[in-house]
């Protein structure tokens, strides 16, 4: 179990993570989601206690990263695969971190193996290793220790759709053994797959979390009108709280035909009108993180 408590880290004025509380539970895949910049690595970071948060917490099964005696045995980590050391063949990574440790050496081989680096390719200095590789070998390493932990910052980034299947199964597998995974994805396809809970974030703040089917389930009903301002205030009259997306949507908890008689009444032609049930991670993410997303996002 990862337990993140009220993190909070800010570099000068600027706040990266805001007040961040979560849990990754065992036995589930936590998918953690958000846009670029949103606080997602600055979040893993602290956990594996390689950045420090200014004030909060984060623990694994209770305890600080940096307290636990042999940390590789516990939890597997990967954030980013280009930081391996580029003079070193993957095998001498593997093999350094094998023996800090304490494995066999035959545990080396066994990783190779299961990310399926050829022997030619594990005996190749990682600075000439393509993106997809480095990744494989990151997650190799992450695998070493047989950690019941995986904490994983984009592991599908420059995979090819074999290794993001053959990755999905791991993951899987490995929730389903009792393991705790934390992943962090722009796939969204890729975490509505895998995820059994979801943590949304934007803007260094949790904007949603819980499982999968919550999440998906309660985003309501989707207006879009050519006025979406006269829109939400129509249904505010009429006593329909509802939500103006950056995309101009408008989302309410009322059900169809109810938004649907306000907007006749108000005379506002509507585009489009439907549950969003069942619409799917994307339009979930774009709506939760509208206020927080680069682009604003096209209706
Ligand atoms: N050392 C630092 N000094 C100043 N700002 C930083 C530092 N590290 C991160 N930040 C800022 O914190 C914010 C969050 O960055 P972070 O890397 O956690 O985002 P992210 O969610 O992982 O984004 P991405 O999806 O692009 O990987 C960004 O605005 C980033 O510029
Ligand atoms: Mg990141």
């Amino acid at each position: 179990m990862i337990t993140v408590d009220s993190l909070t880290r800010r570099y000068g004025g600027f706040t990266a993570v805001d007040n961040v509380s979560f849990t990754a539970r065992p036995g589930r895949v936590t998918g953690f989601l958000g846009p670029n910049g949103a606080g997602k690595s600055t979040t893993m970071r602290i956990i594996v206690g390689l950045t420090a948060p200014t004030s909060g917490s984060a623990a694994i099964d209770g305890v600080r990263f940096a307290d636990l005696p042999n940390p590789g045995l516990e939890v597997g980590v990967l954030l980013d695969a280009s930081a391996q050391h580029a003079g070193r063949t993957g095998r001498e990574i593997l093999t350094v971190a094998s023996d800090t440790m304490g494995l066999p050496r035959s545990r080396v081989d066994e990783m190779i193996d299961l990310v399926s680096l050829t022997p030619t390719e594990a005996k190749r200095r990682v600075r000439n290793y393509s993106l997809g590789m480095r990744q494989r070998l990151g997650i190799a390493t992450a695998l070493l220790g047989d950690p019941r932990v995986l904490i994983l910052d984009e592991p599908a980034n420059g995979l090819d759709p074999a290794g993001i299947r053959w990755m999905r199964d791991l993951l899987t597998e490995f929730a389903r053994q009792g393991g705790t995974v934390l992943l962090s994805s722009h796939l969204l396809h890729e975490i509505e797959v895998i995820a059994d809970d979801l943590v949304v974030i934007g803007n260094g703040r949790i904007v949603a979390s819980g499982t999968k089917e919550e999440l998906l389930a309660a985003t309501g009903t989707l207006a879009r009108s050519t006025s979406p301002r006269d829109l939400a205030a129509a249904l505010d009259r009429a006593g329909i709280p509802g939500t103006l997306a950056g995309d101009g949507s408008v989302r309410t908890d009322a059900d169809p035909a109810r938004v649907g008689a306000v907007a006749l009444a108000a005379g506002i032609p509507l585009t489009e009108l439907r549950s969003a049930e069942g619409a799917g991670l994307e339009d979930m993410f774009l709506s939760l993180t509208a206020d927080t997303q680069r682009e604003g996002v096209a209706a």
